[in-house]
């Protein structure tokens, strides 16, 4: 039995192989199609490197030429020494056309249901299950989704993880005038199909081993769902912290299911902050850097991860400097209104 690895690239493809337990993992990459950048294939040119991001692996021979103490505790690796022990992912700093790997999976899905969670927000329920295999991607990647009657695509982050039975969901913003939101008003049907290309996107959940901190924007909360989801099937997650701001009270969505997360992951907090809040809001107010908490950030290392609109990304960002807080590593995927790009 293989273990299921994702190879992601610099241009935000991902690729799923199979590796078994005594293979290299260049070896089952070839074997796959997929040919990595190598040379030496002995662990000492450096060429076939490339990072562990989640997952159990072991290295053979690696010359210190190629890679460094430093290195090594990165969790940089040598595809050509590289043996996984467990399902895994790794990065690799080139563009995937480099190996041939070719263009990403594109499929027909089915259109299941369209489901009104706010205001201005709706989750496109679709049925991948033509496609018989289990559909692989790592939460909080996206697909391109295919507008019917249109030339047109659009970017939505999965809003759950992979499942078996292949139903996907993607949360979208409801714009008064945008070519998705116009087709799911006013044409969209169940049983339409709706070609989509997936997986794409280098944001998505890295190895879970230190607190967590989420920041949405809007839509952004998509990407974030379907890495809940996921951790909330783990043991022993660590603390995790989801800001989740919106415009209005009337964007909020999905909020039992937020709530519903507390009872399946111990130590998840959740603090809605609304931009303009009503005289019937009781909670948060303003912009969600206003509301993170330096001296519990400072006390621990933690990865922060942030999906939204740019500006609130940047002034999240900007805050962390501002704090001078240097135990982190941070994730972010900016989109734009329309969702018509991850910039
Ligand atoms: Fe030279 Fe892997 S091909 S180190």
């Amino acid at each position: 039995m293989g273990h299921s690895v994702a190879l992601n690239f610099a241009d935000g493809k991902t690729f799923f192989i199979s590796v078994n337990n005594d293979e290299l993992l260049l070896n089952a990459a070839i074997r796959q199609g997929i040919t990595l950048p190598l040379d030496c294939r002995e662990g000492v040119c450096g060429t076939c490197q490339g990072q562990c991001e989640t997952g159990i692996y072991e290295q053979e021979y690696v010359d210190e030429d190629a890679l460094s103490e430093r290195d090594l505790a990165e969790r940089k690796m040598l595809a050509c020494q590289t043996r996984v022990k467990s399902d895994a992912a790794f990065y690799f700093d080139h563009h995937s056309d480099i190996c041939n790997a070719g263009e990403s999976l594109k499929i027909a899905t089915t259109v299941t249901k369209v489901e009104l969670v706010s205001e201005t927000t709706a989750i496109l329920h679709v049925d991948a299950s033509q496609h018989t295999q289990q559909l692989q991607y790592l939460p909080g990647q996206y697909a391109r989704l295919h507008i019917p009657g249109t030339d047109e695509w659009r970017s939505y982050s999965f809003a759950n993880r992979p499942n078996a039975e292949n139903q996907l969901q993607f949360l979208i913003r409801l714009l008064p005038d945008g070519v998705m939101s116009n087709y799911l008003r006013d044409r969209c049907d169940v049983g339409q199909t709706i070609m989509m290309e997936a997986p794409l996107g280098s944001f998505y959940l890295r190895e879970v081993e230190r607190p967590l901190v989420f920041v949405a924007g809007g839509t952004g909360l998509s990407a974030f769902l379907g890495m809940l989801d996921t951790i909330a099937e783990q043991d022993n997650a660590p603390a995790i912290h989801l800001y989740y701001g919106v415009n209005t009270e009337a964007d909020l969505c999905e909020q039992q299911r937020l709530q519903a997360y507390a009872e399946r992951i111990p130590q998840f907090s959740y603090h809605p902050i609304v931009g303009r809040g009503t005289d019937t809001w009781t909670g948060k107010t303003g912009f969600i850097q206003q509301h993170l908490d330096k001296d519990q950030l400072a006390e621990n290392a933690f990865d922060m991860y942030l999906c939204g609109p740019p500006p609130m990304i940047e002034a999240v960002k900007t805050w962390l400097d501002d704090q001078a807080l240097s135990n982190y590593r941070i994730y972010s995927e900016k989109f734009l209104q329309s969702n018509t790009a991850k910039v």
